[in-house]
């Protein structure tokens, strides 16, 4: 039976939606363990968050969470995007992307969205069939791997 998969931005979390989207976020990437603060940051306001999951009526089974860039007032970060494998496929990747960058770029407030991946996850054709170009190696992560970046301009800026 196909699963009824609802995406909705969330702006003020509850405490019980926040503490699901911490384990799913931190079962779902395992090398790059997130906080409780570090995930409350995206829902401050100074930080000009974007959050959006993808739900059955249970459980969260994607997300896409980004927020102002450290360096870069202009500039939205995605900082993870995530579908359940059981999911993947059925365009909520996609989806995800283009419901996350509309409300970046309609807000006003974003002239630029960047993502970045690890080199195991090897991304960058995804990312070009959603938009993004400009691809270059900005770095290492802790463990080696290499630092894709990738990135988006908001239509006539
Ligand atoms: C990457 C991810 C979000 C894609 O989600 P998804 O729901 O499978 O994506 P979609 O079904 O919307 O795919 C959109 C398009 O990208 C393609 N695509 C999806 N994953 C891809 C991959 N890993 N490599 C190349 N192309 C891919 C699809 O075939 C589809 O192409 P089409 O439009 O021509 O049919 C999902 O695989 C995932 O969560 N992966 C693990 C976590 C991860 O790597 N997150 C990103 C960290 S930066």
């Amino acid at each position: 039976m196909e699963m009824r998969i609802k995406t909705t931005r969330i702006k003020k979390p509850r405490r019980e939606t926040k503490e699901k989207l911490l384990s799913f976020y931190n079962s779902s990437f395992p090398k790059s363990q997130w906080s409780a603060d570090y995930l409350d940051s995206f829902f401050r306001k100074k930080n000009k968050g974007v959050c959006f999951l993808a739900k059955n009526k249970k459980e969260i089974l994607g997300f896409a969470l980004g927020k102002i860039h450290r360096d870069d007032e202009d500039s939205m970060t995605l900082c993870a995007l995530y579908v359940d494998p059981s999911l993947r496929g059925g365009g909520h990747g996609g989806g995800l992307i283009r419901m996350f960058l509309a409300q970046a770029f309609e807000s006003g407030l974003f002239k630029k969205a960047i993502i970045h991946y690890r080199d195991s996850n090897d991304l960058r054709i995804f990312y070009e069939k959603s938009g993004f170009g400009k691809h270059s190696i900005v770095g290492e992560y802790s463990n080696g791997e290499k630092k894709h970046q990738m990135e988006i301009l908001k239509e006539n800026s």
